[in-house]
C-alpha cells in the first residue's frame, strides 16, 4: 500500500505538526447584554450562563471577559424605554452610549463593537420603522445611521448593523464620515437569515415582533446565491467584514464569502446554537468542552476568521 493517511495521526504530536485549523482566543468576540436597570446581574433562563448586567455591575462581567486574553465584544442594549421609531437607541444616554463610555474609560484597549438595530427599542419589535402596517427601508436606513453615529460618538470602535436593510451600510459610512469618524469600521451582517435559532435571544432582550415576523427583511434560509448578492453590495457600499448569522446551519455560506471575498469573514455562532449544546451538556448527552471545541474549529475551517460566541469565554479558558 503506497497510500496510508494513518501515518500522519500516529501520535499527538505529528498531528499538531500537521493540524490546518486551530482556534485562537484572539479569534474570539464575547457578546455582552447591558440593561438600564440598576444592580441587575440576572441569569438569561434560556440562556444558562449567560447574564443581563446593569452599568453598576458591568464591570464584573468586562473584567471576567479580559483576564483570559478575549480582545473584543459585541455589546447589546435593553432600554426601559421603547417607542415606534426607537428613539432610545440613538438617545444622549442612550444605554449602549453610557456602556461604551464606561467600558472604554477602564478598558481603552478592549475592542468594542456595538450591535445596530431597532427591535430592542420599538413598541412592535420590527427591526426598523413601520408604515402601514410594513418595515419602511428608507425610513429605518436614517434611524439607523444616526444609531450607528452615537455609538461612534460614545467611542464604539466598529458598529455592527444587524436590521437587514437595504443600503444600511452605505447610510452608515457616510454618516460616520461625514462626522469624522472615518476610523469606525462596519461589521456588516450580510447574510442573516429569518432562523429559529434566534429563539432564546428573542426571549432575552424582549425583542420578538408583535405582529408579522422578519422575512421580509431577513433571508430565505433557501438560499445561497442571495447572500453572496447581499455581500457584494455590502462591500461596495463600505462594509470592512461581511458577517454570516447564524453560524452552524450555514457552513456552507462562510465557506462560499471565504472563497469569494477578500475581506475577513465573521460568524455569528447565535442564541439558539449555544443553547442546544448547553442544555444537552447540563442533561448529561454531551461532553460540552469537546463538542463546543468541535463545532467552533468546524467554523473556522468553513472559512470564519472571527467566532461570535457566547462560549467565548469558556473557550477563552480552554485555549489558554
Ligand atoms: C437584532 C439581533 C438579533 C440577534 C442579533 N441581533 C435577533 C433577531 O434578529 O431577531 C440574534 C442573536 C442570537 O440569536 O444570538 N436584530
Amino acid at each position: 500500500m503506497n497510500h496510508r493517511p494513518r501515518r500522519l495521526r500516529k501520535n499527538a504530536a505529528i498531528r499538531s505538526l500537521v493540524r490546518e485549523k486551530e482556534l485562537n482566543i484572539s479569534d474570539l468576540i464575547c457578546p455582552v447584554f447591558v440593561t438600564e436597570e440598576k444592580n441587575i446581574k440576572r441569569e438569561i433562563p434560556s440562556m444558562p450562563g449567560q447574564f443581563h448586567f446593569s452599568l453598576d455591575r458591568l464591570g464584573e462581567e468586562i473584567n471576567e471577559i479580559v483576564e483570559p486574553g478575549i480582545k473584543a465584544i459585541l455589546l447589546f442594549g435593553l432600554p426601559e424605554y421603547k417607542d415606534e421609531i426607537g428613539s432610545s437607541a440613538y438617545s444622549k444616554n442612550g444605554i449602549v452610549r453610557q456602556a461604551v463610555g464606561l467600558i472604554k474609560e477602564k478598558h481603552p484597549d478592549l475592542f468594542v463593537i456595538t450591535d445596530v438595530c431597532l427591535c430592542q427599542y420599538t413598541s412592535h419589535g420590527h427591526c426598523g420603522i413601520i408604515d402601514d402596517n410594513s418595515v419602511d427601508n428608507d425610513k429605518s436606513v436614517e434611524i439607523l445611521a444616526k444609531v450607528a453615529l452615537s455609538h461612534a460618538q460614545a467611542g464604539a470602535d466598529m458598529v455592527a448593523p444587524s436590521d437587514m436593510m437595504d443600503g444600511r451600510v452605505g447610510a452608515i459610512r457616510k454618516t460616520l464620515d461625514k462626522n469624522n469618524f472615518e476610523d469606525v469600521s462596519i461589521m456588516s451582517y450580510s447574510a442573516k437569515y429569518a432562523s429559529a435559532f434566534y429563539g432564546p435571544f428573542r426571549g432575552a432582550v424582549n425583542s420578538a415582533p408583535s405582529f408579522g415576523d422578519r422575512k421580509t427583511y431577513q433571508m430565505d434560509p433557501a438560499n445561497s446565491g442571495e447572500a453572496v448578492k447581499e455581500a457584494g453590495l455590502d462591500l461596495q457600499e463600505g462594509a470592512d467584514i461581511l458577517m454570516v448569522k447564524p453560524a452552524m446551519a450555514y457552513m456552507d455560506i462562510i465557506y462560499r464569502f471565504k472563497q469569494d471575498f477578500n475581506v475577513p469573514i465573521a460568524a455569528y455562532n447565535v442564541s439558539g446554537e449555544y443553547s442546544m449544546i448547553k442544555a444537552a451538556s447540563l442533561a448529561g448527552y454531551l461532553d460540552e468542552k469537546q463538542v463546543v471545541m468541535e463545532a467552533m474549529t468546524g467554523i473556522k475551517r468553513a472559512g470564519a476568521d472571527l467566532i461570535i460566541t457566547y462560549f467565548a469565554k469558556e473557550l477563552a479558558k480552554w485555549l489558554s
